[in-house]
């Protein structure tokens, strides 16, 4: 099987499961008057979540999923809001990522702040380790924005860990790649501002600080980039290949770098493509690294594989004001990274969001985690934010469980060679599908 095929199953499993769900009949309210009604259906939960086991073994594939906004409240919304578009109350409908069967709920806050924001937070569930806010991929010992607090304090992703072990990684996104949850997989960086050096105080490019797009394509070798932010890779007045006439849209560098080039030169079986006519006509046999970088405005359109797949070990979190899909898939040697970021689904607003803002909306509540596969049922109770990172890298055998009395199963000695990776786009529209992002 491909990786490709692979990765759509993620999408898949999720779509086989709305489907199912929309095609049963909703209770009507005179059967809901009777116990038997609520008696019988619990029963059957009962009976399921008897048999439910841990599954035990590693996991070959990873896929993480992230609504930003996506907190328990608006959880709650979007499942009444399917099951009303299903034709009934929708109170008691289901979303797919419900069906997983292990919970935990995460404590968001920052080292420097209650109510935490993206960069502090991807780092937490990315790397493994609590910082400060508005620093990505640095511990909380780097200081906001001075570049020389930088350097002894990177803090490493899952992301590059799995690279480094010999995985196929990719990251999609609704948003820019360069954003701050996408970014904290393979930026280390003061300021989560600094998206190109255009955007560094002249002190920090003194310093030799880089910017978040010099660093997507230097410091981890990342076989899928799906997302926008194609203005921070190009200099100065480039035109934009989707709005050459739009100079809001050029390129902005300030080096004269052509960061796309540099990303494609050296690869073998490279593409880079820029709007989904492109990325259709992406032949995912010979296709080994794929670089799309797409006007993230219109992310959101893409639709929904349809293929079918059992999908048994799909493993997922969901996480609000930030939510997380985790997925696990059997038989290669595949960790995909997927970071579906959408701003807050805006018409389930909660809490005091009503005043303009001018940057994402976090709260300082906890968020779920919703996780399905292996090493799954790690994910219970209350728990740090940066605990996440600990069981995807658990779960991946990766550092620092790679080696050592944790590595019992025999799935975590296998070493299969990656296969290549390339259909991050069907998972790109699951995260559509589940995520809504806010334009
Ligand atoms: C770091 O840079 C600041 C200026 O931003 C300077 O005052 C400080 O001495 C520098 N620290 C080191 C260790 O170089
Ligand atoms: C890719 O390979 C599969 C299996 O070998 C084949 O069915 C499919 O048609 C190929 N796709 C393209 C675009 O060549």
């Amino acid at each position: 099987m491909s990786s490709v095929q692979h990765l759509a199953t993620a999408g898949i499993c999720v779509y086989l499961c709305l489907a199912v769900r929309l095609a049963a009949a909703p209770a009507s309210l005179e059967e809901e008057k009777a116990p038997a009604y609520w008696n019988e259906r619990a029963r059957r939960t009962l009976e399921s979540a008897l048999n439910l086991a841990p599954v035990t073994r590693r996991a070959k594939n990873i896929i993480l999923f992230l609504g930003d906004g996506m907190g328990i409240s608006t959880i709650s919304a979007a499942r009444i809001y399917k099951g009303q578009l299903a034709g009934g109350p929708g109170e008691d409908s289901q979303l797919a990522m419900e069906t997983f069967p292990y919970v935990a709920l995460a404590k968001t806050y920052n080292v420097d702040r209650q109510v935490p924001d993206s960069a502090g937070t991807g780092t937490a569930y990315l790397c493994g380790v609590k910082a400060n806010a508005k620093t990505l991929g640095v511990s909380a010992a780097a200081v906001y924005g001075k570049c020389n607090t930088t350097w002894g304090n990177e803090v490493y992703s899952v992301l590059h860990r799995a690279k480094q072990s010999g995985k196929s990684v990719g990251i999609v996104t609704t948003t820019r790649v360069q954003h701050a949850s996408p970014g904290a997989s393979y930026a280390h960086v003061v300021n989560r501002e600094w998206y190109s050096d255009a955007d560094l105080p002249k002190e920090a490019i003194r310093q030799g600080c880089k910017d978040i797009a010099y660093q997507l394509v230097h410091n981890t070798d990342i076989n899928v980039i799906l997302g926008g932010g194609r203005m921070y890779m190009t200099p100065r007045r480039t035109p934009d290949p989707e709005y050459p006439t739009d100079p809001k849209q050029s390129g902005t560098r300030k080096d004269g770098l052509d960061l796309v080039e540099r990303w494609l030169s050296g690869k073998e079986g490279a593409r880079y493509v820029w709007d989904k006519k492109g990325l259709d006509a992406v032949d995912e046999n010979s296709t080994d690294y794929l670089l799309e970088d797409k006007d993230y405005r219109q992310q959101a359109a893409v639709p929904l594989d349809t293929e079918t797949h059992a999908g048994e070990d799909v493993a997922i979190m969901a996480k609000g004001p930030m939510a997380h899909l985790f997925h696990g898939v059997q038989e290669q040697n595949y960790v995909a990274h997927v970071l579906a970021y959408a701003g807050g689904l805006e018409p389930y607003h909660t809490g005091p969001a009503t005043v303009p803002l001018d940057t994402e909306t976090h709260a300082g509540e906890d968020v779920a985690i919703m996780a399905k596969g292996p090493m799954a049922h790690l994910f219970h109770g209350v728990q740090e934010q940066n605990y996440v990172a600990h069981v995807l890298a658990y779960a991946g055998g990766l550092e620092p469980y790679h080696t050592g009395p944790e590595c019992l199963a025999p799935s975590c000695r296998a070493g299969s060679p990656a296969p290549p990776p390339v259909l991050l786009l069907r998972a790109r529209g699951l995260a559509s599908l589940l995520l809504t992002a806010r334009l």
